[in-house]
């Protein structure tokens, strides 16, 4: 047997292994295999976490596992739970869930974050339902499965709880600390940009999948949900791209402007731009910033709410070709030896300190904080195709999951070059080998990326200003 065909035999073990049934049915895969100490949550099927599981099903053309998977969250995320001040679960979706059997019967307990590791909320789990939804759909072609009562009450009850009005008048949603792949305390409490980039892929979903029902309330959510996408669009667009030119701009801002046409509206200080940013930009580089807020503008690169922009076509043109340029000419410190790091760059010293609450899980080059995460590598390999640029090729993803197979498939690697398996990973970790698995269906069929990506932005026409 070759290399490649031995590698994705044991990827494909593992994965097998991981799927969990009920009532007889493949519903979802646990997040690891680890073997020996005590699983935490680990032994639950985690939304985010499937979503790459469900890419390798829904590219071997395994529907099954998948729609049961969207039709068990839709009953789930409707259940009354009562737990303090929040009783109703409608339009949540569960950050894991699993099956527990008592007395010879099968029932599913899910977990919104009342029971997860520092309570932490998942904003994220309804947005990639969404988006894995417009997915299965797309793969499968049974557009009656969106038409199900269940399945398009959870859309409409996710788009009431994403597009209520808030107290904020901006088109981004306000977002608690560790509400997604990020979970634990790492200062991406306000406006991250993972979050509000998948906020614009899943209203595009839905927007796809609304479009498909001919009934009256449909067309409403589908403008409402028009509108909102172009707004922020604009908005990212206008406020958290970053090139030479804005950052030249940054530089020379006043503070303590008032009115509707300022240039300053954060009132950022040019003083807290780091040192690094302008240098590692380059000239030709552009990305998206972290984080927006009142005086707050958070440089760090997220490789979720960046790669993704591209796959779900918020970035023009333009803004698409700095930002894989800035990824090729940073190479070494974003995808380095092992893909991709959640976040650049680590926070450290009294920063880390400060910010994380001197987190030792996520000490600097480590876990979230500048660790990097092999299961992201199925978005490199998309973005490589999308963008039309060799970001990662078959040979580079084969050696690499050399690595990550004789690691037993660690959660990720620490080190600013990411090439130690992680300090606290657990081994057997399916989105790592579901990443992988991803992957090499990407690059070995390249079609397969319409199944995920979005062509040009419909929406931006609908917003002249936010
Ligand atoms: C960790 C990660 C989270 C992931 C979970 C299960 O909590 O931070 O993103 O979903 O493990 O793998």
């Amino acid at each position: 047997m070759d290399n490649t065909s031995f590698l994705l035999k044991d990827a494909w073990k593992q994965l097998e292994k991981s799927v969990v049934h009920y009532q007889g049915q493949p519903v979802g895969t646990v997040a690891a295999l680890h073997p020996g100490t005590t699983p935490l949550n680990y032994d639950q099927i985690f939304t985010r976490d499937f979503f790459v599981s469900a890419l390798v099903f829904l590219f071997n053309k395994d529907y099954r596992i998948v729609r049961n998977f969207l039709s068990v969250t839709a009953d789930l995320h409707g259940r009354k739970r009562s737990i303090d001040c929040f009783t109703s679960g409608l339009g949540l979706m569960p950050a894991s869930f699993k099956v527990i059997c008592e007395g010879g019967r099968e029932r599913l307990s899910a977990d919104f974050g009342e029971q997860a590791i520092g309570r932490v909320t998942p904003v994220d789990s309804s947005l990639w339902w969404l988006l894995l939804l417009r997915m299965y759909i797309n793969a499968s072609g049974d557009r009656s499965f969106a038409g199900r009562a269940p399945v398009r009450q959870a859309v409409m009850a996710i788009l009431d709880l994403y597009l209520v009005a808030r107290f904020e008048l901006i088109p981004t949603l306000l977002v608690p600390d560790g509400a997604f792949m990020i979970d634990r305390r790492m200062g991406m409490y306000g406006h991250p940009l993972d979050i509000e980039v998948l906020f614009f892929a899943a209203l595009r979903a839905a927007h796809d999948i609304l479009s498909l029902d001919p009934a009256d309330d449909a067309a409403q959510y589908c403008n409402t949900v028009a509108h909102r996408a172009g707004h922020l669009a604009a908005h990212l667009h206008r406020n958290y791209w970053l090139d030479q030119e804005r950052l030249a701009h940054i530089c020379s801002y006043r503070q303590d402007e008032f009115g509707e046409e300022v240039a300053n509206r954060y009132n950022i200080y040019p003083e807290s731009v780091p040192a690094w940013a302008a240098p590692w930009l380059g000239s030709q580089g552009g990305y998206f910033v972290g984080n927006i807020g009142p005086g707050r503008m958070d440089f760090r690169f997220l490789s979720l709410g960046n790669l993704l922009s591209i796959l779900v076509s918020l970035t023009d043109q333009q803004q698409q070709t700095n930002l894989v340029s800035l990824l090729q000419r940073q190479h070494g410190t974003i995808i380095a030896n092992m893909p991709l790091k959640a976040c650049y760059p680590a926070l450290e010293g009294a920063e880390w300190q400060a910010i994380t609450g001197a987190d030792r899980k996520n000490t600097p080059w480590s876990y979230h904080n500048g660790g990097s995460w092999p299961f992201l590598t199925w978005l490199l390999a998309a973005v490589s195709i999308k963008a039309d640029k060799k970001l990662l090729t078959i040979d580079q993803l084969i050696g690499m999951a050399g690595t990550l197979q004789a690691d037993n498939w660690p959660e990720y690697y620490d080190g600013i070059d990411g090439d130690t398996a992680g300090k606290e990973a657990r081994l057997f970790q399916i989105w790592t080998i579901a990443g992988f698995l991803a992957a090499y269906y990407l690059l070995k069929n390249p079609k397969n990326i319409e199944l995920l990506a979005f062509d040009e932005n419909p929406f931006s026409a609908t917003c002249d200003e936010d």
